[in-house]
């Protein structure tokens, strides 16, 4: 049966806050991913994005591949990851070589992206990521593939990802505790844009905006290319815990509380609506207005969403967004957040899952859930790795090669 055939199979570990997804997706001769199955499992050990108890996070990777590979039926043996958390830093940078042989070779790619990297890092942190933004020959800008063309002076623009090396050490390990190799690990946002964003919205200027369980995740593409990217570590947990505070109620009634009844604009909510709220210990429930909860979530999502605002503004692209913000991540999907934010914002807002991306298709719940973009993103991220090797046999990156660069200090560590 075709679906066997591994070498179609490509598999996305979501490894987040709230759950772990496994999504297993096979590729046809046209690009297309088919998605096949996926499991899903709550995640135990993680905190805002970290793995912060091994054994924990291996059971909750094991279940959901389990689960993806029954469904599914077959078996994977490696994966497509991510990576967040306030561990993450980004910046932009720039290398400048001389054209050797008048015309561009790969090598001269590559020893541009190499001049381009060549930057200090904090001791404790590995290169994650490098990303193009454009090349320049001589004074000629925004070239997407400069290979075979002439000139005397190559510049490349890059956005450089680093985060913390045990970060990133403790996932692998935990996925390699489970038998499955790691393709590459992505930055999760990163991963997410590629499923959800157009590329009308990259051109003209927009930021994604992540928000899942423990951290809300910002991706900012100007020119089609990716200019800025940021972890903010507030999330849909925190609207959870402020709801079990104020409300009074367990911590699971509260997520169920949330996901039921949850909305971030008080005004979309009747005034005489009553919600029963689990009391603590032995007292009874209680009838409390819909509106006092969805006050309470307004509160914090407005505080995230304004962190996101200040974000922009501090990092300089808040006026170079006009496609305005796409929302995805689990948080995305409460009633109201799309609306408060175009309050703040006041720009087009719009809610983004990954049905935009006509390259994958099966299993609509899980195409159109923005819980699952990320996921996605990871298919196709690795899909597109995975053509650029195919496509360049030569043997040298070439400009879409520049998306893995991870693997190799990936093998040479463990
Ligand atoms: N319908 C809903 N309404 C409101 N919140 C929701 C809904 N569905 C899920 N959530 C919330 O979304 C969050 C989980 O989102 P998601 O699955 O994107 O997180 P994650 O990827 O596991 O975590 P992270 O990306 O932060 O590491 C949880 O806080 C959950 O309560
Ligand atoms: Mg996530």
């Amino acid at each position: 049966m075709s679906r066997k055939v591994e070498e179609r199979l490509i598999v996305a570990l979501d490894v987040g806050t709230s759950k772990v997804a496994a999504v297993i997706g096979e590729v046809g001769g046209d690009g297309v991913i088919r998605i096949l199955g996926a499991g899903t499992h709550p995640s135990r050990g993680l905190r805002k994005g970290v793995v912060v108890n091994i054994e924990s996070t291996v059971q909750s990777i094991q279940r959901a591949i389990e689960e993806a590979e029954a469904v599914s039926n077959c078996q994977i043996h490696s994966a497509y990851t991510g990576i967040t958390g306030s561990h993450i830093r980004s910046f932009n940078s720039h290398g400048v070589v001389p054209i050797r042989e008048k015309e561009v070779t790969t090598q001269d790619v590559d020893r541009v992206i190499d001049a381009a990297r060549a930057v200090a890092i904090p001791a404790d942190h590995k290169v994650l990521q490098i990303l193009p933004q454009g090349f320049a020959i001589d004074k000629q800008e925004g070239i997407r593939d400069p290979v075979g063309m002439s000139g005397v002076r190559l510049e490349a623009r890059v956005h450089i990802v680093t985060g913390s090396a045990s970060v990133a050490y403790n996932i692998v390990k935990c996925i390699q505790r489970c038998n499955l190799e790691v393709d590459d690990i992505i930055l999760s946002q990163v991963a997410a844009s590629q499923a959800v964003l157009s590329e009308d919205e990259k051109s003209l200027g927009v930021c994604l905006v992540d928000i899942g369980g423990g951290t809300t995740d910002i991706a900012v593409f100007t020119d089609g290319f990716i200019h800025h990217s940021a972890v903010i570590p507030i999330a849909g947990d925190q609207v959870t815990n402020d709801i079990a505070v104020y409300q009074r109620t367990p911590t699971h009634s509260a997520e169920d509380i949330k996901v039921r009844y949850g909305c971030a604009l008080a005004s979309l909510v009747e005034t005489d609506e009553l919600i029963e709220v689990p009391s603590v210990g032995e007292r009874l429930p209680r009838q409390l207005p819909r509106r006092s909860l969805a006050e309470v979530i307004h509160c914090r999502i407005d505080e995230l969403l304004k962190l996101v605002q200040s974000e922009l503004q501090s990092s300089g692209f808040e006026d170079r967004i006009p496609a305005g913000l796409v929302l995805t991540g689990g948080t995305s999907q409460m009633l109201g957040v799309v609306e408060l934010a175009e309050q703040i914002f006041k720009m087009p807002v719009r809610l983004g899952t990954a049905q935009r991306a006509a390259r994958v298709t099966g299993n609509e719940e899980i195409v159109n859930n923005p819980a699952y973009s990320t996921g996605i993103g990871l298919l196709l991220f690795g899909t597109e790795a995975r053509s650029a090797v195919v496509s360049e046999p030569s043997g040298t990156i070439g400009v879409r090669g520049l998306l893995r660069r991870m693997k190799g200090w990936l093998q040479g560590n463990f």
